[in-house]
């Protein structure tokens, strides 16, 4: 089930109200400079994302967050209230990769070019994406953090993070028919309550100050391992789509 937080509670499907981020903390305030939080209004009403800032004027995300209007703001904790550190936008365009499959969630990624460029302060900044062949390997500790659900039916309007443990592929090979190790990452440990939940879809597994993965989907109870977008096997896509749309949009 694509962890994307439809913010109308009856359009939720039953019992799929089980976390949050499940199991972390609430975050220090703007320790996660790049994270975006994105509204969505599409056909199925308004929904809620993560997002994560890559360049000034571009915010990656997950395909299945696509709707017709999207806005994002930066530099949020708090992001029902009017907080001075917030940058607000939309975006302006909104490319899925063209491989995108919502029946397998396979290529579950998304790149969304602001309608003005993010100034970058203390709050507003962007994160580093994958270089080279390096691989993020079973074991190794990452953080995802989201404002997605903290349990069934408990909201938070601040931001959350958790720390969660890059699995072998077999964990989620086993569970999701459609896992493809190639391009997506299996993360959280199926013995600990941690994991990325509703609501907190697009957001990025950070692993040493790189953004490796995207929250993509879980089952629908929230129990771990959970299915990431593997960002590094997207690199030259994210990079031909930046350099295609260089140019700010015509307002
Ligand atoms: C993407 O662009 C960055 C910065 O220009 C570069 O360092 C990286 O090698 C590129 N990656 C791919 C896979 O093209």
């Amino acid at each position: 089930m694509p962890l994307l937080l439809l913010l109308m509670a009856f359009l939720l499907p039953p019992g799929a109200g089980a976390g949050e981020i499940i199991g972390g903390k609430e975050a220090r305030p703007h320790s996660h400079p790049y994270m975006a939080f994105l509204q969505i209004q599409s056909q199925q009403g308004l929904s809620a994302c993560g997002g994560f800032l890559v360049r000034n004027d571009f915010v990656l995300t997950a395909a299945h967050c696509w709707g017709r209007t999207i806005t994002v703001t930066l530099g949020a904790h708090n992001i029902h209230r009017q907080e001075r550190t917030q940058q607000r936008t939309r975006a302006c365009r909104a490319t899925r990769h063209p491989d995108y499959n919502p029946q397998t969630n396979r290529n579950d990624i998304m790149l969304l070019k602001l309608a003005r460029p993010m100034r970058r302060t203390s709050a507003v900044r962007p994160v580093a994406l994958p270089r080279g062949r390096a691989r993020v390997r079973p074991g190794d500790r990452c953080t995802v953090a989201g404002w997605g659900q903290l349990g069934l039916n408990r909201r938070t309007n601040r931001l959350h993070e958790v720390q969660l443990t890059v699995q072998s592929d077999s964990g989620c090979s086993s569970r999701f028919s459609f896992y493809n190790s190639q391009t997506q990452i299996c993360v959280g440990n199926p013995r600990k309550r941690k994991s990325a939940f509703l609501g907190d879809s697009g957001g990025p597994l950070v692993c040493n100050g790189v953004a490796q993965g995207i929250v993509s989907y879980g089952n629908k109870l929230g129990t771990p391992p959970a299915v990431f977008t593997r960002i590094r096997s997207f690199m030259p896509w994210v990079n031909r789509t930046m350099r295609r749309f260089k140019q700010p949009c015509k307002t």
